[in-house]
C-alpha cells in the first residue's frame, strides 16, 4: 500500500486536560476511501483537524505526501479539501463568489471553467448568482464542499457530510464522492450512519474514546456482514449432538435445548436445506427456527457498547 497520509502514534490533550487522541496509527492509501464511525465525542473531527493542520498534536506525527503537518503546513494544507462539520460560511456572499475565493485562499490562479465543472458536478450551477443564505440547508452543505474542491485537492476530508441531508441527495453525495475517488482523490469521511459506511468506504475505522479501536477492509467486514446464525429449538434437550452430524459447523446452548448453526448463506445456498433433512434423519426434533445476521452494527456494539456511532 502506498501510503499517502501516514499516522504515527497521534495523541492530544486540549488545553482543559482533556485527552481526545490516545495514540493513534493508521496509514492511508491514495485513492481509498476511509469512512471513520465513532460516537460523539470519539475524536473524529479531533484527528480530521489535526491533519488538516488546524489543530496541533501534543505528540506523534502525520505526514501528508511525506511532508510533516506541522513543519510543511503550506505544502501539506495545499494538497488537502476540508468539508467542516459546522456550517460557517458567509451568508450575503453568493455561491460563486464564495467558492472563486476559496480557490484563492490556496494561492492557486483563477480557473473558472474548473469552479464551473465542480458547481455543476454539485448540482449548483443553477444556483451560481444566489446568496448562500437563500440556499436549502442541503444546498448549503454542497456549497461547501465546492469550496473544498476549488483548489483541486488530492486528498477530501468530509466531516459528517450527509447529516441532516435527505435520503435522494445523501444517495447523490454518495455518487459524487465515489466519482471523485475515481479521479483519484483520496477520501477520508467521518460518519454516524453505518450504512453510510457500508456503501462507499473501501475500508473502514472504527474511533472510540480517542482510540481506533478497529480498522478494515470493507469487503472482509461484509464477509463478517455476510455471517449469518440459525438457531434451531430442540424439543427434548440433548448432552451431545448426534455424531452424523459431525461435518457441520453446530454447536448446542441453551444447556442443549438449542442448536446453533454459523452459515454463509451466500457460499452454499442449500445448505439448510441439507441441515433439516440430516437432522430429521438424526431424529432431532425442532420446535423452531430463528436466524440472525451479523452486522456492521452488531460488530459496531460488541466494540464499543451501546453508544450508538
Ligand atoms: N477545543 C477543545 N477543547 C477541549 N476539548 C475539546 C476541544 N475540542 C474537542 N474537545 C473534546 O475532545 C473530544 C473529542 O471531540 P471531537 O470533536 O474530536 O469528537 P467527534 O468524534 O468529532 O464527535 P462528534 O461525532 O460529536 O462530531 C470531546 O470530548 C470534546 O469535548
Ligand atoms: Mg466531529
Amino acid at each position: 500500500m502506498s501510503a499517502i497520509i501516514s499516522i504515527e502514534n497521534l495523541q492530544k490533550t486540549y488545553a482543559s486536560g482533556f485527552t481526545a487522541l490516545k495514540g493513534i496509527s493508521l496509514d492511508i492509501a491514495e485513492g481509498e476511501i476511509l469512512a471513520l464511525l465513532g460516537p460523539n465525542g470519539a475524536g473524529k473531527t479531533t484527528l480530521i483537524s489535526i491533519i488538516c493542520g488546524i489543530v496541533q498534536p501534543s505528540s506523534g506525527k502525520v505526514l501528508v505526501s511525506g511532508h510533516d503537518v506541522v513543519r510543511d503546513f503550506r505544502q501539506t494544507r495545499a494538497l488537502i479539501g476540508l468539508v467542516p462539520q459546522e456550517l460557517t460560511t458567509d451568508q450575503f456572499e453568493t455561491v460563486w463568489n464564495t467558492v472563486s475565493y476559496s480557490r484563492g485562499l490556496y494561492g492557486k490562479g483563477k480557473n473558472p471553467a474548473h469552479i464551473e465543472k465542480v458547481l455543476r458536478s454539485l448540482s449548483l450551477w443553477e444556483k451560481r448568482d444566489s446568496t448562500l443564505r437563500q440556499l436549502s440547508g442541503g444546498m448549503k452543505r454542497r456549497v461547501l464542499i465546492a469550496k473544498a474542491l476549488s483548489h483541486e485537492p488530492k486528498i477530501l476530508f468530509l466531516d459528517e457530510p450527509t447529516a441532516g441531508v435527505d435520503v435522494a441527495l445523501r444517495r447523490e453525495m454518495w455518487s459524487l464522492v465515489r466519482d471523485l475517488r475515481d479521479s483519484g482523490v483520496t477520501i477520508i469521511l467521518t460518519t454516524h450512519y453505518i450504512e453510510e459506511a457500508e456503501e462507499i468506504a473501501d475500508r473502514v475505522g472504527i474511533v472510540n474514546g480517542g482510540e481506533l479501536v478497529l480498522v478494515e477492509e470493507k469487503t472482509a467486514l461484509m464477509r463478517k456482514l455476510g455471517a449469518k446464525q440459525m438457531l434451531l429449538e430442540l424439543a427434548e434437550p440433548m448432552k451431545s449432538l448426534p455424531g452424523r452430524l459431525d461435518d457441520w459447523k453446530l454447536s448446542l446452548a441453551q444447556e442443549g435445548r438449542r442448536i446453533v448453526y454459523d452459515y454463509q448463506p451466500q457460499a452454499d445456498p442449500d445448505a439448510l436445506t441439507r441441515l433439516l433433512a440430516a437432522l430429521e434423519a438424526s431424529g432431532v426434533q425442532v420446535t423452531d427456527i430463528s436466524t440472525r445476521q451479523t452486522s456492521l452494527e452488531d460488530i459496531f456494539v460488541s466494540l464499543i457498547g451501546d453508544a450508538k456511532p
